[in-house]
C-alpha cells in the first residue's frame, strides 16, 4: 500500500519512520484492543495462530471501528456486517456476496514482538527495518532481572515525559517519599556527565557520600546510618524511549570504579512513550530488581514503590501540559539542568526534519 497519508504540509512533533511500543506481549490476547498512535487509530489483536497485527481501526465497508468485532479463522471480523480482513488488512471475506472487490481493505502496519514488547512501524512498510528496533535484553531475562509492567495513559505531550528524565533535579521536590528523599542538597549537586550520540543523549549522575533516599533503603533494606554512592545511568534514544540503569552501594565498595557488584540497590528501567495525540501518550515502562531477583516480594514492592513515583511525576506532567496548551506561545527559560534534556529535544527535531525533507524530495 502507498504511503500517501502523510501529509507534508501538516507537520507533526513526531516522526512517523520509527518503532513505538505499541502494547506489553502479554496485553495481546484473541480480543481487540483499540489504540490511538500518532492521531491514528489502531486495533491490535492476535490471529487464530497466536501471531500479533495492528489494522487501521475503521471498516472500509461502512467506517465501523473494527475493534468492536471479534478474531475469527482468517482474521479479524468486523461486528457490524461481517467482513473478515486478514493481517495484512485484505478483505478475505464478504458473507453472502463471492467476489471481493479489491479496494476493499484496511491499513495494516508493520508489528514486530521483541523483548516482552510489542512494536508498532506508524509510517511507511518497506522502511520498517527490524535492526532499528532497541535491544534491552533485561526484559527477557525473570531470572536475573525480575520485574512487572507499567502501563498510563499520561495527558501530555509524549516529551514532556521525556524531559522529566533528562532532567533529573526534579527528583528532590517531586518524589520527597520515593526516590528523592534523604539527601536534597547531594542530589541536586550531582555531578552529571553528557555525551550526544546520532541516536539521542546520554549521560550518568554520580551522588557520592549521600543518604540513600527511601524507595533504595527499604529496598535494600539499610539501617538509619548508612551511607551510600548512588548513580543515575539514561539514555534517551528517539524518537520515545529512555533506558536507565540506576542504583547505589554502601560507600567504601568503591562503586564508581565497578557497578557490577553484589547487594545493594540496583534497577534496570524500561521508559517509552509513544505518541497518542499531540497532547497525550502512552508510557509504557518496567523496572527490574536487579538486586535480591530470588525475591519475589522484593520485585513487587520496587514495582509498587517505582509506580507510586510516576504516579507522582504525572500529576506535574498533565499540569504542566495544561498550562502549555492555554499558553503555547510563551517562550521557556533554560537553565543549567537542561544540558541533556536540549540534545534530546535536539534529536528528535532532527529526526522529524529529515522526514518531511525525505518526503518533500519524493513528491519532486
Ligand atoms: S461496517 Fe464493517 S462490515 Fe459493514
Ligand atoms: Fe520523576
Amino acid at each position: 500500500m502507498s504511503f500517501k497519508h502523510l501529509q507534508i504540509d501538516a507537520p507533526k512533533p513526531w516522526p512517523h519512520n520509527a518503532w513505538y511500543q505499541a502494547a506489553w506481549i502479554h496485553e495481546l490476547n484473541d480480543t481487540p484492543i483499540a489504540r490511538m498512535f500518532l492521531d491514528e487509530p489502531v486495533v491490535l489483536f492476535r490471529g487464530k495462530a497466536g501471531e500479533a497485527y495492528a489494522l487501521e481501526d475503521r471498516c472500509c465497508h461502512r467506517a465501523t471501528p473494527l475493534h468492536l468485532g471479534e478474531v475469527v479463522d482468517g482474521g479479524l471480523q468486523c461486528g457490524y456486517h461481517g467482513l473478515v480482513f486478514d493481517g495484512a488488512g485484505k478483505c478475505v471475506e464478504i458473507p453472502g456476496q463471492d467476489t471481493i472487490p479489491p479496494q476493499a481493505q484496511v491499513r495494516s502496519y508493520p508489528v514486530v514482538e521483541q523483548q516482552e514488547i510489542v512494536w508498532i512501524w506508524m509510517g511507511d512498510p518497506a522502511l520498517a527495518d527490524d535492526r532499528l528496533i532497541i535491544d534491552f535484553p533485561y526484559l527477557d531475562d525473570h531470572e536475573n532481572h525480575p520485574h512487572g509492567h507499567g502501563l498510563l495513559e499520561i495527558d501530555c505531550n509524549h516529551m514532556l515525559l521525556v524531559d522529566n528524565l533528562m532532567d533529573l533535579t526534579h527528583i528532590p521536590y517531586i518524589h520527597k517519599k520515593t526516590i528523592g528523599g534523604g539527601d536534597q542538597k547531594g542530589q541536586v549537586n550531582a555531578t552529571m556527565d553528557v555525551t550526544k550520540k546520532d541516536t539521542g543523549v546520554h549521560y550518568i549522575r554520580w551522588m557520592e557520600n549521600i543518604v540513600p533516599p527511601p524507595t533504595y533503603r527499604k529496598a535494600a533494606d539499610w539501617g538509619d546510618n548508612v551511607m551510600v554512592d548512588r548513580w543515575q545511568e539514561f539514555e534517551y534514544v528517539a524518537p520515545a524511549s529512555v533506558l536507565q540503569w540506576t542504583g547505589a552501594l554502601e560507600c567504601g565498595r568503591g562503586a564508581k570504579q565497578n557497578r557490577f557488584q553484589e547487594g545493594g540497590f540496583s534497577a534496570r528501567v524500561w521508559h517509552t512513550a509513544t505518541p497518542r495525540t499531540e497532547t497525550s501518550c502512552f508510557y509504557f515502562w518496567a523496572a527490574t530488581n536487579s538486586f535480591l531477583p530470588k525475591d519475589k516480594a522484593a520485585t513487587e514492592k520496587l514495582h509498587s514503590e517505582v509506580a507510586k513515583t510516576f504516579d507522582e511525576d504525572i500529576a506535574f506532567l498533565e499540569q504542566q501540559q495544561a498550562c502549555l496548551s492555554a499558553n503555547p506561545d510563551r517562550a521557556s527559560v533554560d537553565i543549567k539542568h537542561d544540558v541533556a534534556r536540549k540534545p534530546a529535544r535536539a534529536t528528535l527535531e532532527r529526526m522529524i526534519r529529515a522526514e518531511a525533507e525525505a518526503l518533500a524530495t519524493a513528491a519532486e
